[in-house]
């Protein structure tokens, strides 16, 4: 078996796009790159870990795991977010059982501590004599988060820089579509047999699949002026748009003069067209698996509205099904003996270099600290 070091340096993140084959089979399918991934990936960057109109109103709550780390967010009564690993300081229970909700304090379930809206500890019971203990010092262990549009996000890493740096020039690319008037409408999660690099690289490919594997949506692009952006940490893909009647459905709910794809490394997704946007957040679930939450978003949100845009959701799940099953024969074919690795397509594929060679450098910066 070949060792971690062996297997990251058989990557050559130097190469440029016309020489550079893609991340090797062995990244998507080795238990201890995903575990490198866990620690220096997910754990070391800025990560979606709630909506905002989650967190509009003090008091809410919403909790998540990050690189298998339990953590809730809330809004205080001071108006003021925060996040804690939610893990009672008494014997480790989670202290937040909800996945979402509103709460003036919490209290974990297990023998009854609790702990504000600020992580301090008000209240263990039965703890009177208990020597050297401080209760100034049992709080809950508080993570890195912040807000941006309509996202927020969280760190497990105390020394990161602020997130306007992690994202860097992603934010004034989007900030002139104002995606702050979208509302949420719909959350839908899918579970996939793939390695999460699958799915982003899927996403990643420059509209490359799209007349092959989405007729519908291909209606709707032109695909010939499809353009590729990479900068910072962050891929824009767009195309303008066509009216077509190819396909009603698809017509009828991708509209305006240009579709809009972001991505921002690692694992997160922004879609735009016309008064619509879908977000999608990539979590790995062991080496051959991922999650892939869509949150849907409109301009309207009335009832009146509801139907047109479950028919918008209808047409984004259409397109994920296609996306499903292709991303599945992938991971497939990433363990046959058959593949090592391939290339990348100059025209189209710029995206996934940049990700591949993101990812390479994060993992070498950490295989070089042990
Ligand atoms: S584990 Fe939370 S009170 Fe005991
Ligand atoms: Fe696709």
């Amino acid at each position: 078996m070949d060792s971690v070091q062996d297997i990251l340096a058989s990557y050559d993140d130097r190469a440029a796009l016309d020489q550079a084959y893609t991340i090797p089979a062995s990244w998507y399918v080795d238990e201890r790159v995903a575990g490198l991934e866990r620690q220096n990936v997910f754990g070391g960057s800025w990560q979606v870990g709630a909506r905002a109109d989650q967190l509009a109103r003090p008091g809410q709550f919403v909790t998540a795991e990050l690189a298998g780390e339990p953590l809730v967010i809330v809004r205080g009564a001071d108006d003021q977010l925060r996040a804690f690993y939610n893990v009672c300081r008494h014997h480790a229970a989670a202290v937040v059982t909800e996945e979402q909700g509103t709460a003036s304090i919490f209290r974990c379930p297990y023998h009854g501590w609790s702990y504000g809206l600020d992580g301090a500890l008000k209240g263990a019971p039965e703890f009177e004599g208990v020597s050297g203990f401080d209760r100034g010092k049992n709080g809950l262990l508080p993570v890195g988060v912040e807000g941006w549009e309509q996202f927020v996000f969280v760190s497990l890493d105390a020394k990161a820089a602020p997130l306007a740096d992690f994202l860097g020039r992603l934010v004034s690319r989007i900030a002139p579509l104002n995606i702050g008037s979208l509302h949420f409408f719909e959350r839908r999660v899918y579970s996939l047999k793939c390695n999460w690099k699958v799915f982003v690289d899927n996403y990643l490919d420059g509209g490359y699949h799209v007349p092959h594997l989405h007729k519908g949506l291909n209606s709707v692009l032109e695909y010939k002026q499809y353009t590729i952006e990479t900068e910072d940490r962050y891929c824009l893909q767009s195309s303008p748009m066509v009216v077509s009647k190819e396909d009603a459905a698809t017509a009828a709910t991708r509209t305006g003069d240009r579709a809009w794809y972001f991505w921002q490394y690692p694992n997160f997704m922004i879609n735009l067209y016309r008064g619509y946007m879908d977000t999608n957040l990539v979590l790995p679930d062991g080496v051959d698996g991922c999650k892939v939450i869509f949150d849907f978003y409109f301009n309207d949100v009335s009832e009146s509205a509801a139907e047109r845009n479950r028919q918008s959701i209808a047409v984004g799940e259409r397109v994920n099904d296609e996306d499903v099953a292709i991303c599945e024969a992938v991971q497939r074919g990433l363990h046959s003996r058959a593949y090592g690795a391939g290339r990348l397509s100059v025209r189209r594929e710029a995206g996934e270099h940049l990700f591949h060679r993101l990812l390479a450098a994060d993992l070498k910066r950490a295989a070089g600290k042990d």
